[in-house]
């Protein structure tokens, strides 16, 4: 049986991108019978850049109700918070000293957002570290990821190895799985949609809400009501074929492309068809939100069970140490 874990930022509430490219395709991984899986969110990766109490806390819940809401479960998946588990900070420690310096100056990610972010602090520049140890934590033996995040599981591998060569046989070197993310859901601009590009669709607020983005957000021509438009270079058609059926994918495309279809109805059939496609996790997602201690003891229980196997890796490395 293999050990499969990942961590998920709490930057802020999960989009559409988020969910098509990452949460659906996660949980269906975990809901695979044989392996073993570990899910948390990296609470502690945010303090890096989120100072903010109540902004923190939100972030969190938000991100737990939303995996809950399409599906995670939790009797399956280890599911917590990273700051629930005290003991990843702990081996953050004992691992830091094993790995050099120089070679942390040398990460990709610090280099960039020290370059783009105005609070650079230490904590940014000794994430990679915290992130090997919320791995090695648990003896993980594959940790899906996204390309950006290669260097920091090649990082963790290395840390790994010096710590075995140098106390002999402790820690699993784990392996990354690298998602290709063959999905790229456009933004309301067109672009890739991102939290950091101001141009996301969060399908979990209310359909008022939902229905001013996609009015007053989505970008399209000015070709009249009457006359026939692309459909295959339209943002509104692309975002409704990636949530409608194949039948009715069609007979929107066909629409435009005949005409007396304008904009407007196609932007009216997007919103339709998000509220109808995400009704029932929406309201999944509302219960949550408004039972936070419900979260609490999900996330709390996850915790317990993660605590146990990450107290035994630490006392490995406690008494191999000296303490
Ligand atoms: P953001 O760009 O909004 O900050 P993250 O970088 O936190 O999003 O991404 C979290 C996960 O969601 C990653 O696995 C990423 O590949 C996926 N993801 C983000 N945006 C999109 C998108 N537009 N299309 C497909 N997947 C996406
Ligand atoms: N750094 C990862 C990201 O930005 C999140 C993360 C933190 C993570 N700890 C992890 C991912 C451990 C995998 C394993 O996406």
């Amino acid at each position: 049986m293999s050990r499969i874990l990942t961590g998920i930022q709490s930057t802020g509430t999960p989009h559409l991108g988020n969910i098509l490219g990452a949460i659906i395709p996660a949980i269906e991984m975990s809901n695979k019978e044989g392996n073993e899986s570990f899910l948390f969110i990296a609470d502690l990766h945010s303090l890096t850049q989120i100072k903010n109490k109540e902004e923190l806390k939100h972030n969190t819940y938000s991100v737990a109700a939303t995996w809950l809401a399409f599906g995670l479960n939790p009797k399956k998946t280890i599911f917590y918070r990273q700051s629930d588990v005290p003991e990843c900070t702990e081996l953050a420690w004992y691992i830091s000293c094993f790995f050099p310096y120089q070679r942390l100056k040398l990460a990709h990610s610090f280099k960039d957002k020290s370059s783009r972010l105005q609070d650079v602090n230490a904590g940014l520049f000794i994430y990679p570290i915290l992130m090997a140890a919320d791995i090695l934590l648990y003896n993980a033996n594959y940790v899906p990821v996204g390309r950006d995040q290669l260097q920091h599981l090649e990082i963790t591998r290395d840390i790994a190895s010096r710590i075995n060569s140098k106390i002999g046989d402790t820690l699993v070197v784990p392996e990354a799985i690298i998602q290709k993310n063959t999905m790229s859901i456009p933004g309301t601009d067109g672009e890739k949609m991102s939290k950091s590009k101001n141009n996301t669709i969060n399908v979990l607020d209310s359909k008022n809400e939902i229905k001013k983005i996609i009015n007053k957000k989505i970008i399209t021509d000015d070709t009249p009501l009457e006359k026939p438009k692309n459909p295959d270079t339209s943002t509104v058609y692309k975002l409704y074929s990636l949530l409608a059926s194949k039948e009715d994918s069609k007979i929107m495309h066909n629409k435009l492309k005949v005409g007396n279809y304008g904009w407007g109805h196609a932007k009216k059939d997007l919103l339709n068809i998000i509220d109808l496609k995400f009704s029932k996790e929406r309201e999944k997602y509302l219960y949550y939100m408004n039972n936070l201690h419900e979260l609490d003891d999900v996330l709390l229980k996850g915790a317990n069970k993660a605590r146990k196997i990450a107290k035994e890796t630490n006392l490995k490395l406690r008494n191999k140490l000296g303490y």
